[in-house]
């Protein structure tokens, strides 16, 4: 199981992304790009503009995680406009189905967020329309909040679930991910890990982004779900 890192350009500035994207484009394997419009999330960032100027500026696939109140209306512009990954929440999505096969169509992968407070067993029989389930570890819509140790059993049954299902769904986590958690993520069954302010409030993103891979990798070789 190789373990992804997904930078979030949420901490970083928002005037210089470019430099913030090129700083850690040499060590990371996804830019992951928070996209939220005050209403499914109580806070603002950007929108597809934003993603598409982006996308000229830097060579790091897009994993863009959209926290907005009507993903199944704009899903697919996201991957229309290049983004290779695009995240969709369980609690806003109307059809999901027609919205993941929507986003795969477009030629992107597909991903499925679940909030802290939402199960993840529900969602079984839609692990053939997903590339990623993202199992967030803070209630969406700000960086730099405290990681909730409570959502790891359900990272746990997550891994489980996509085990016995038998596809290649990844398992990711955003929120309060960082030096002190991202072991305990991956022993439970993350393989993507979301940092934020971790990386882009450190003096130095790239060094942050490689010491947390090696955190990560050492802990998933002796987690039980990887062998
Ligand atoms: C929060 C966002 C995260 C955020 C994580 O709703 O989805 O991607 O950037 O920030 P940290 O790593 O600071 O918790
Ligand atoms: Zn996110």
């Amino acid at each position: 199981m190789a373990v992804q890192m997904a930078p979030s350009i949420l901490s970083a500035d928002f005037a210089r992304l470019a430099d913030e994207a090129a700083a850690v484009s040499p060590v990371a394997d996804w830019l992951h790009v928070d996209v939220m419009d005050n209403h499914f999330v109580p806070n603002l960032t950007i929108g597809l503009p934003v993603v598409e100027s982006l996308l000229k500026h830097t060579s790091l696939p897009l994993d863009c995680h959209l926290m907005i109140g009507e993903p199944d209306r704009w899903a697919a512009g996201y991957a229309e406009a290049g983004a290779r990954n695009v995240t969709v929440h369980a609690e806003a999505v109307r059809s999901p189905v027609r919205t993941l096969r929507a986003i795969r169509a477009a030629g992107a992968r597909a991903g499925l967020a679940i909030s802290p407070g939402t199960a993840v067993e529900p969602y079984e029989d839609l692990l053939g329309e997903l590339d990623m389930l993202l199992v967030m570890t803070v209630e969406p819509g700000f960086g730099h909040q405290q990681f909730l140790d409570l959502v790891l059993p359900k990272v746990r049954r997550a891994r489980a679930l996509v085990s016995r299902h038998g596809g290649s769904v990844w398992v990711q986590v955003d929120g309060g991910v960082g030096e002190e958690t991202i072991e305990r993520c991956a022993e439970a069954g993350a393989d993507v890990f979301v940092a934020g302010s971790a990386v882009y409030e450190s003096g130095d993103p790239a060094a942050v982004v490689q010491a947390l891979r090696a955190q990560a990798e050492r802990a998933t070789a002796r987690a039980p779900w990887s062998r």
